[in-house]
């Protein structure tokens, strides 16, 4: 049994309308709002009263469309539209959706596996025109259609039962213009409920400013959307009554709110942020964090021995970093964290009395999902700390904690990092407690989980223009090495990969202690180094290992919270703060604001880096 509301996102967008207004406007405005998730193709298709149907699609950004639909406009009052991530097919015009088989436009996030030997079955009636899986789809709708002879649904629903694979569709007929034709299974489908329309999306982003109100599709269903009316029905034809829910995003979330990009803003945010998270989780003046959501009784707790953590990317190192600190106050437990891709094809044990906590921005990551699904089948609880309400991760998982960051959109991960670490560290809290650990060795953690907002808030204050400053000069080196110990490693891992995917710098992240153990080769002037260097027990060691690095010539630039630093670098970034145990998650911000500054130097697309989606829906 999930915990969560119904409703998720998808990578490539999916946006459809049929009501008393014209399609086109909703349609546009609605797949701009997906593009972040992928966008090397967009298009869509309207259908006028007389059965006509209007085609436009374009490679690269909504914009591209928008162009050619300027001198196209129609009043069409239905229609379907998508933005692609070429998954088969490069990113062209003629891979772009919607895909048309005789009188039927389909648009398709997912996969479908199956999709070669369907297609042999279908060159006989069917003339390809794109190298798309998602055309072989639109074939066997239209092969079951016959043109008109069967009611679309019926198609539809022949079609998917031979489908192997993910869909979320959205189907249309020329010869029916007045509904649309919507199923899901692995990719989701939301539906708006308008007064005297109706409108589709793949994620309740695009629907904001049109409805509040809508119905979130789940696997294995399909309904017939008209105007008025919306009908689900699982594929097995039993009739499914949908809950109409609240959509819970606003429109501020999703726009810049004065920034110049999402990521900035979202970096930015995080006081806010993870004030959401803490929320109602928190008791200081017991010394005690309560996390509704995972639903394990006291003695479940109790009996907890082994924590296995799962992500990918930044929610990896998200379970990498919450997991030093639960070792820190969690007797008797062993915390491993995993990479969802590896994982989900290893043979390992998981041992008895293990929880398994699943981490996911987006709750629709394809391998984090695998991993759920296989350690479920070995008994073994699992827990979803994820950011998009209602996803399918969310779903699946049998509790949960939202980390409640709200949209996140560039594709760069930050705010939902600090987020999901803290709501694990939380976790391990949930268990210590329950465990009998002495308040006294809690307090420390919780008070400073507590006053972590506006701690971020004064170190994004204090750093935000100096960062800007030192990002401008370290902008032009193509290699870095970051360095961290203990805390700061896993912390430095993820302030590497923030710096390569949208800085596209090879930066790497290396343990201080494993330098002599090879990476030390590297220091040359092509390389400027990122060390870590957080106030604490180990960070003598750490000062001596920047030592080694600039004995060899490194360019340094160091960020700490020591009033004063021993060290002659480069650069410095000193962070002043209240916090100890948490001081390396304030310096990540910092690393953060760097690799946005360092980006935003270069020029180059901040929040849709290249070749990157932001929810990676595929293996
Ligand atoms: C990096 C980034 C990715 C994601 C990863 C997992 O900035 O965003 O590494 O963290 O793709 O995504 P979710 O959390 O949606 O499962």
């Amino acid at each position: 049994m999930s915990l969560y509301l119904s409703g998720d996102y998808k990578m490539c967008g999916i946006v459809g309308y049929v009501g008393k207004g014209e399609a086109q406007g909703f349609l546009i405005s609605g797949l701009k709002r997906l593009e972040y998730r992928g966008y090397d193709s967009a298009g869509i298709v309207t259908i006028a009263d007389d059965n006509t149907a209007t085609l436009i699609r374009a490679e690269g950004k909504i914009a591209n469309l928008e162009k050619k639909l300027a001198a196209n406009k129609r009043e069409d009052k239905i229609g379907i539209g998508h933005t692609r991530w070429a998954t088969h097919g490069e990113p062209s015009e003629r891979n772009a959706h919607p895909h048309q088989a005789g009188k039927i436009y389909l648009v398709h996030n997912g996969i479908i596996e199956n999709y070669k030997e369907l297609k042999e079955h279908l060159l006989k009636v069917h003339e390809f025109k794109s190298e798309t899986d998602s055309e072989v789809l639109a074939a066997l709708i239209n092969s079951f259609y016959e043109d008109g002879k069967y009611p679309l649904v019926n198609a539809v629903v022949q079609a998917l039962k031979l489908v192997k694979g993910t869909y979320g569709i959205a189907v249309v007929s020329t010869l029916n213009p007045e509904e649309i034709v919507v199923a899901r299974s692995g990719s989701p489908l939301v539906i708006g409920v308008g007064h005297g329309e109706t409108l589709i999306a793949s994620d309740a982003s695009a629907l904001v400013g049109h409805t509040k109100r809508a119905i979130y599709l789940n696997d294995g269903e399909v309904a017939v959307v008209t105007k008025n009316n919306i009908a689900v029905k699982t594929l097995n034809a039993e009739p499914v009554s949908a809950k109409v829910e609240e959509i819970e995003t606003n429109l501020s979330a999703i726009q810049k709110g004065g920034y110049e990009h999402f990521m900035l803003k979202e970096i930015m945010e995080q006081p806010e942020s993870l004030t959401e998270t803490l929320r109602g989780r928190v008791n200081l003046e017991e010394g005690t964090v309560h996390l509704g959501g995972p639903g394990l009784s006291e003695q479940e707790l109790r009996k907890v021995k082994h924590l296995i953590i799962v992500g990918c990317g930044t929610a990896y190192h998200a379970g990498l970093l919450a997991s030093y600190y639960i070792e820190q106050f969690t007797p008797e437990i062993t915390v491993e964290t995993v990479i969802a891709s590896e994982y989900r094809y290893r043979s390992a044990y998981i041992p008895e009395d293990s929880v398994a906590l699943i981490v996911s921005q987006s709750g629709e990551t394809a391998d984090t999902l695998a991993c759920l699904r296989e350690i479920k089948k070995q008994g073994v609880k699992t827990i979803g700390i994820v950011n998009a309400i209602g996803s399918t991760i969310a779903r699946e998982v049998d509790g949960g904690t939202y980390v409640h960051v709200g949209p996140e959109i560039s594709v760069a991960s930050t705010k939902a990092f600090t987020s999901q670490a803290i709501a694990m560290v939380m976790f391990g809290l949930t268990i210590a407690q329950a465990k009998g650990v002495k308040p006294g060795v809690l307090r420390p953690y919780i008070e400073e989980i507590a006053k972590m907002p506006n701690e971020i808030a004064k170190v994004l204050k204090e750093t935000n223009k100096p960062m800007k400053k030192i990002a401008d000069k370290y902008a032009k080196y193509e290699h870095a090495i970051y360095l961290g110990r203990d805390i700061a490693y896993p912390t430095v891992m993820e302030g590497a990969l923030k710096l390569k995917e949208v800085a596209y710098v090879d930066a790497n992240a290396y343990a201080f202690g494993e330098l002599k153990h090879g990476p030390l080769a590297l220091i040359d002037d092509r390389f400027f180094e990122l060390a870590l260097l957080p106030e604490g027990p180990l960070y003598d060691k750490a000062v001596s290992n920047v030592q080694e690095v600039l004995a060899r010539g490194g360019h340094i630039v160091a960020i700490t919270n020591m009033p004063k630093l021993d060290l002659k670098v480069e650069s410095v970034v000193k962070i002043t703060t209240d916090l100890k145990i948490f001081a390396p998650i304030l310096m990540n911000l910092v690393m953060q604001l760097f690799a946005y500054y360092v980006t935003a130097a270069k020029g180059y697309n901040v929040d849709q880096p290249r070749n990157l989606a932001k929810s990676v829906t595929v293996e």
